[in-house]
Order: structure tokens, then sequence, then C-alpha cells
């Protein structure tokens, strides 16, 4: 039986994954809006990748999910900032038999999405790549594993997440259930929320974070802030969790620079909420201080403020 996947936000993300499950067979409608929603209509998707090119010459896509109707999964390819809106229109995706999976950065999309439509019907997840559009109706892959980490809010391994990992596999992309899923967002968390502020704060790319050692223990400071937050939420992440994301930052290329400071400085939307501020938030919810992550947000937040910033 083939699998009907919705994607809803057919960006750098939802493109790449969405694409290479369509190149591969699977029946892919992609929720879409605007210039990407003419030009996938009018074009398909065209991707160029470091895996390999392949265009996607007939597309299914709608800006209207009730076209579309319940699909076995819906994999939500939208910023945070642009989910509240994007899980108002999940509704007509969304039956008995559906799993809704998260890709967006941080810790709190699953709750997000479970509140609107139910915490069986999620999948938290994680993404690793390093894509984005180039146009409308064109994906670049630029880098990352292409992998999407996932799995049941309480680390079964079902029936879905089998099938789903299966058609991730079998479609040119990684494929990681792991022990426990929360683990996985909040090892990922770490590099995000610690990073992302110092190296909007010192617009500066991976290669000066690293080398300098103020920079460094600043990163290293925010984590452990961060590591307590989620033993505080439950989430005890393992020993060798700081070491594994310092090695991760010394594994980025020196040039190399986050999401988030590239969209503060562009003056755009960002995820710093999602980022630092979720931890500011969380160690506020749960007790536990976070008096490095405070400033950082503090100081982020006012420079996101300010709008664009010359180079
Ligand atoms: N890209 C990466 O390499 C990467 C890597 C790791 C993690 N992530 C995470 O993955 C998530 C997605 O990132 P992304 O880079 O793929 O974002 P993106 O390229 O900006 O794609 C988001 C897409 O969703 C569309 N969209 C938003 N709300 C919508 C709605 N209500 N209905 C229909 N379409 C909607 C956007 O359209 P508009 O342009 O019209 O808003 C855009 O095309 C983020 O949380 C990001 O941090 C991304």
């Amino acid at each position: 039986m083939t699998l009907r996947i919705a994607v809803l936000g057919a960006g750098g993300v939802g493109g790449y994954f969405g694409g290479r499950l369509a190149e591969a067979g699977y029946d892919v409608r992609f929720v879409a809006r605007g210039e990407q929603l003419a030009a996938l209509r009018r074009d398909g998707l065209v991707v160029e990748s470091v895996a390999g090119d392949f265009s996607v010459g007939s597309v299914v896509a709608t800006d209207d999910p009730a076209e579309i109707g319940e699909v076995d999964y819906v994999l939500l390819g939208v910023k945070t900032w642009q989910l509240g809106e994007a899980i108002k229109s999940l509704q007509p995706l969304v039956g008995p038999g559906t799993a809704v999976v998260t890709t967006q950065n941080g810790v709190e999309a699953p709750r997000e999405v479970a509140d609107a439509v139910g915490q069986d019907a999620v999948l938290p997840g994680a993404v690793e790549i390093i894509a984005f559009l180039d146009g409308p109706g064109r994906v670049r892959h630029i880098g990352g594993p292409a992998k999407l980490t996932f799995g049941e809010w309480d680390n079964r391994v079902s029936e879905r997440v089998e099938r789903l990992r299966d058609a991730l596999q079998a479609s040119k992309l990684t494929a990681v259930v792991p022990a426990d899923v929360w683990v996985a967002l909040w090892s990922k968390f770490l590099a995000l929320g610690s990073f992302g502020a110092v190296a909007t704060l010192a617009d500066a790319p991976f290669g000066v974070l690293r080398g300098r050692p103020g920079l460094r223990q600043l990163i290293v400071d925010s984590m452990n802030e961060i590591k307590q937050v989620a033993k505080a939420t439950g989430v005890e992440l393992p020993a060798d969790a700081l070491d594994n994301t310092l090695a991760f930052l010394d594994s980025l290329p020196e040039a190399g620079t986050t999401s988030l400071q590239r969209d503060i400085k562009a003056g755009k939307p960002s995820e710093l909420e999602a980022w630092t501020g979720a931890v500011v938030r969380l160690g506020r919810q749960t007790g536990t201080p976070t008096p490095v992550n405070t400033i950082l947000y503090e100081l982020a937040s006012a420079r996101s403020q300010a709008g664009p910033q010359a180079n």
C-alpha cells in the first residue's frame, strides 16, 4: 500500500524531503502558497543536491488542505514562528490514523502541535540538512546528511514509525529512530540554543566561536544551563552531551554561520524565540536559573528589533 504524505510548508526542508519521497514514488502532496505554489503547479519541483540533482515534473500542490484530505503522514516543514498559523490548517489532513511529524528546530514544536491534534497524532522529529529555496519551485541542498530523527512520544517503535523509516530510507534519505527521541531533540538543542545567540551577538562564524576561548566558554556556560533545563523537564542528557556538541562545533566549516544569525542580520523573522527564548522561558517555568541565556536572549532580541544590519 502506498503511503499518502502531505508536506505542509514546501521550503528547504519540506521541498527536499517531500521531493525525495515523491521521486521514490510515494504519494506526496504539498500545501504551499504564493509564488511557490504557482511554480510547483506550473513547473514542478527542481532540486539541486549534493546527493544528486532531480526533479519532480508533476507535483500535486494546493493551498487548501481540504483538497488533500486525510493522509498517513503530515511532514511539517514550516519555521517555528509560522507554526501557529500552519497548525490551523492541519485539521483536514488529520484523521484517526494520521501521524504529524515535526521537523522544527527547538524542543517545543511537538507540544504546540499536540495541543491542536492530540499527543497520539504527533511524531516528534528533527532534521539535519543544509537546504533552502533558491527561487520558487527550486530547492538547493548544499550539505548535511538529509536526516530525519523521529519517534513516538513514548519512544515505542510502532508500526507507523517503522513504515516511515522504511519510506525515508527507500527515498535516499537517512532515517534515525533513536532510543529516546527527547534526548535526541534536546541534544540537538544544546547546539542551537547556545551557538545561535552567541554567533548573533559576536557576528562571527563557527571558526571564531570555537577559536576564541572566551566565546567557547560562553557556549559551554549556555549549554550547561540548557542541560539543567532539560533535566528539569524530565530529560536527562548523557554525561558526554556537552563534549559531543563541542566536537560538533569543531567539525563545522570555519566560515559557516547559523540560520539565526543570518536571519537576524538580514532583518528577517527569526527562530530566536524557539531557540534561546525557549531556554529562558522553560527555565522560568521549571524554576531553573538561566542567567547566561537570559543575557544572550535579551541582547539578541534587541539586535533583532533593530532591523537589518550592514555587513
Ligand atoms: N533548511 C535547513 O537546512 C534546516 C536544517 C535544520 C533544521 N531546519 C528547521 O526546519 C524548519 C523548516 O525550515 P526551512 O529552512 O525549510 O524553512 P523555509 O525554507 O522558510 O520553508 C518554510 C516554508 O513553509 C511555507 N509556509 C509557512 N507557513 C505556511 C502555511 N501556513 N501554509 C503553507 N506554507 C507555509 C513557507 O512559505 P512562505 O515563504 O510563504 O512563508 C516556506 O515555503 C525550521 O524550523 C528550521 O529551523 C531547517
